[in-house]
């Protein structure tokens, strides 16, 4: 089992690019199935869940070869139209390869996600709208068995709450539907905007993403494009957090600033000088972190989730206060637990956590309990003094490129053993 060793409190100094977006590459590789020819995705990724996703392209009959930072991908091949059970409980975001097999096979068989580390992970809202596209669902033995008897029909759908999975499986099935989709209340995270360029340029009707309404008329046919996915916002909210609690002063090249809307500026209550650019950012750190009065998680443009447990790390040595409200999962403050080893002084009541920060962390033995919980142990870790050994590595590996070398570049003192 691999560990992380990371011997705390050296200021992380210097510059670091940022790489493709998870959440952007994933549903980006099943919407690949919908197009004939060739696809190439630029600047993917090389993390566990983006093989994953490979794994299962390959599964089903497609082509996959990666070529330094881009896949190269087709579909012409595809032969099958259901995804193994042990794929499927690799990650549970493979659901979002549901719209797209269904769209290309018009049938298609996964075993259900179930739960996960961030709690009980339901599907009901991608199976009500495939359900009034018209494809019939059977839900029996762990499995879902989907069929389309009169092909996918669009359809307006009005989204109960702004899934963002729900909304790009709604996106997959809809382009090569009969008829218009129109979704109300759809997620407006950029990596929606992401996969409705790439679908429209191999030749999709989709107006409106990134905006609560998202109009979807369908076409006959995909053809498969270059395209290159935006950059990861959550890396980036990482880094900065990494780069704050060391007292450094970083550099992120390759950002896409505005995707930083609600992130850079708990940076700068927390007394950080922040100079953003178009594609940079650049943070210098106050000698001591002040606290940030409230993060509140909410759905796009408002501050994300996944950026919640970095940030707590950070402020976990502020000088004061800091509350946090998670209003997306339920079960998304397993690290606290792990930082409290820490030295941290966290109080959690029901969606609430109240950080007071203490003076310094000190190194300890900890274990990611789930990507960005692993993500903020990280964060902890190269802020505390002395020694902390992370293990649980394979939740990390899920969502960072390589995290300790990235880090070592920047002059954290952290090796994988
Ligand atoms: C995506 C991201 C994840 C991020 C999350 C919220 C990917 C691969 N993952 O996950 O990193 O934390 O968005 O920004 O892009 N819900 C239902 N029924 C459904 C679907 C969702 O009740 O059918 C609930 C979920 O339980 C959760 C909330 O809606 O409480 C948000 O989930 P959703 O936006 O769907 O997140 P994911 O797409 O799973």
């Amino acid at each position: 089992m691999s560990k992380l060793i990371i011997e705390g409190s050296h200021p992380l100094k210097g510059e670091l690019e940022i790489h493709g977006a998870k959440n952007s590459a994933l549903p980006l590789l099943a919407a690949t199935i919908l197009c004939h020819g060739q696809s190439c995705l630029h600047n993917c990724p090389a993390l566990s869940d983006v093989e994953v996703s490979v794994q299962i392209l390959r599964y089903l009959g497609c082509q996959a070869e990666r070529q330094k930072k881009s896949l190269l991908l087709s579909a012409d091949s595809i032969s099958r139209y259901d995804i193994p059970d042990h794929l499927m409980r690799e990650m549970r975001s493979s659901i979002v390869f549901l719209g797209a097999i269904l769209a290309r096979m018009g049938k298609a068989r996964l075993s259900l996600p179930g739960g996960c580390e961030l709690g009980p992970r339901p599907i009901d809202l991608h199976l009500k709208a495939l359900r009034q596209m018209g494809v019939v669902i059977d839900e029996s033995h762990g499995y879902l068995d989907c069929t389309t008897p009169h092909g996918l029909q669009g359809a307006p759908i009005a989204l109960l709450f702004p899934s963002v999975g729900a909304t790009e499986n709604i996106m997959l099935a809809a382009v090569l539907a009969k008829g218009v989709t129109i979704i109300t209340n759809a997620a407006r995270e950029p990596e929606i905007v992401d996969l409705a360029n790439f679908l429209n340029s191999c030749g999709a009707k989709i107006t409106g993403a990134g905006e609560g309404t998202v109009t979807i008329e369908g076409v006959e046919r995909l053809q498969g494009v270059e395209h290159r996915i935006i950059p990861d916002r959550i890396a980036a909210a990482t880094y900065l957090a990494a780069a704050a609690v060391t007292g450094g002063c970083l550099e992120l090249k390759h950002v896409e600033t505005q995707h930083l809307g609600q992130i850079l500026p708990m940076f700068e209550e927390a007394g950080c000088t922040v100079v953003a650019h178009r594609h940079t950012v650049r943070l210098q750190a106050p000698e001591r972190l002040q606290p940030i009065k409230m993060v509140r998680t909410m759905p796009y443009p408002g501050f994300p989730t996944d950026a919640q447990a970095p940030v707590m790390a950070m402020s976990a040595t502020a000088r004061g206060t800091s509350v946090f409200v998670e209003n997306i999962f339920e079960c998304r403050y397993k690290h606290v637990g792990e930082l409290s080893r820490m030295g941290a002084n966290i109080k959690v009541e029901g969606r609430v956590a109240v950080v007071e920060g203490v003076f310094r962390l000190s190194g300890a033995r900890v274990e990611a309990p789930d990507l960005r919980g692993g993500a903020a142990l990280v964060v902890a870790g190269v802020g505390a003094d002395g020694v902390t050994e992370l293990s649980g590595l394979r939740h990390i590996d899920r969502g960072y490129e390589s995290i300790e070398q990235t880090l070592s570049t920047v002059g954290a003192v952290i090796k994988r053993i």
